[in-house]
């Protein structure tokens, strides 16, 4: 049906309007300290992904210290049963799974056995994520594979099997870990990159969808970091730590889950990321390109030795 000018006026306005509220509400929200804002998650399940190392294993263990009932997924056991251990010394409850992400039938798998023990999860944290690290044209076709398995499609997965209770109740969080590199294109990293852009696309779809469907109690919020300390990326090196430092893995654990806290949408770490997307929306290309090269360049992969074993 056509739309008449008087509808059209009043859209207009009212969009004028929440302009204006919104513009406020980010200005306003700026002087509330987040502590004030932090929601309470004694009564929530939170799920990790690649819960037995570096932040997902951080993030996990402030999870429970906030109160929360913790449910780590990973492929490695000894490494999730040290997160377990560390998570029980604070008293915290805890439940793991051997769960191989790359693989769909086993998602659903687990994910129904998570179900079958009564555990109801209300906050999922996709964060498990593998790294190839060579130049494209070497990068071999089952290592292509295996990353967009593990870092994008098992989002799909995931998700699927856990939204459905949060929305009947309509409380819940869906956390997607992915990176700069699903902002920025990086050399030695297309696979990475492409798979990292896949999560932030997935994370924007879905946001707008939960929006549509009024479901105001399920937030999302996906998370940006720039290198981390973790040993994932191990080797790589920073031309201008001032400006863009390689992030320490506590502060990144830490800013994660106080965001999930405040229902924060979109988290870049270091906050010197937002200036640079921004840059990249607004200049030609090739100047681009070359503040790229200026910041420490294209190369930071030619050092990166990453992990010693490769799953
Ligand atoms: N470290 C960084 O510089 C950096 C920067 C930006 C984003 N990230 C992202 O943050 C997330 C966590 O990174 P990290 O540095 O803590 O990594 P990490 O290597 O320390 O931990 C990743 C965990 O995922 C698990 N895992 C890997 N493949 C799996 C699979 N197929 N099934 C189940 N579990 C699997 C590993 O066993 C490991 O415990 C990743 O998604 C990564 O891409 C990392
Ligand atoms: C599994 O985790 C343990 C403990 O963190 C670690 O020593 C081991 O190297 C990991 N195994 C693999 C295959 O990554
Ligand atoms: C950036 O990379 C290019 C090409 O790989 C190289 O020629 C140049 O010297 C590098 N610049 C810096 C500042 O490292």
């Amino acid at each position: 049906m056509a739309e008449t000018p008087a509808e059209l006026a009043l859209e207009t306005l009212k969009t004028l309007i929440f302009t204006v509220y919104y513009l406020l509400e980010a200005f306003i929200l700026l002087f509330i300290p987040w502590s004030w804002r932090m929601k309470d998650i004694t009564e929530d399940t939170v799920l990790v992904t690649g819960a037995g190392s570096g932040i997902g294993r951080l993030m996990a263990i402030k999870f429970a210290k906030k109160g929360a009932k913790l449910v780590l997924w990973d492929i490695n056991e000894t490494a999730i049963e040290e997160t377990a251990t560390e998570i029980k010394k604070y008293g915290g409850r805890v439940f793991t799974y051997k769960c191989d992400l790359s693989k769909r039938d086993e998602i659903y798998t687990v994910a129904e056995k998570v179900k079958q023990d009564g555990l109801d999860v209300t906050i999922l944290v996709n964060n498990a994520g593998i790294v190839t690290g060579k130049k494209y044209l070497d990068c071999p076709d089952n290592m292509i594979e295996k990353t967009m398995a593990v870092n994008s499609m098992a989002h799909f997965w995931t998700v699927k099997a856990f939204l459905p209770s949060m929305l009947r109740k309509n409380h819940g969080h869906i956390v997607s870990i992915a990176s700069s590199a699903g902002l920025v294109g990086v050399t030695g990293l297309a696979d990475y990159c492409a798979s990292k852009f896949a999560a932030v696309g997935f994370d924007e779809s879905l946001k707008y969808e939960l929006n549509a469907m009024g479901k105001d109690g399920v937030h999302t919020t996906v998370v940006c970091p720039y290198y981390i300390n973790t040993g994932m990326f191990e080797g790589v090196k920073t031309r201008f730590p001032k400006v863009l430092p390689i992030v320490n893995q506590d502060y990144a654990a830490s800013r994660i889950v106080d965001a999930v806290l405040i229902n924060q949408e979109i988290v870049y770490i270091p906050r010197v990321l937002y200036f640079f997307l921004a840059l990249k929306g607004l200049l030609p290309f090739h100047l681009t390109r070359l503040i790229c090269e200026f910041m420490g360049n294209q190369t930071f992969m030619d050092t990166f030795r990453g992990r010693a074993k490769q799953n």
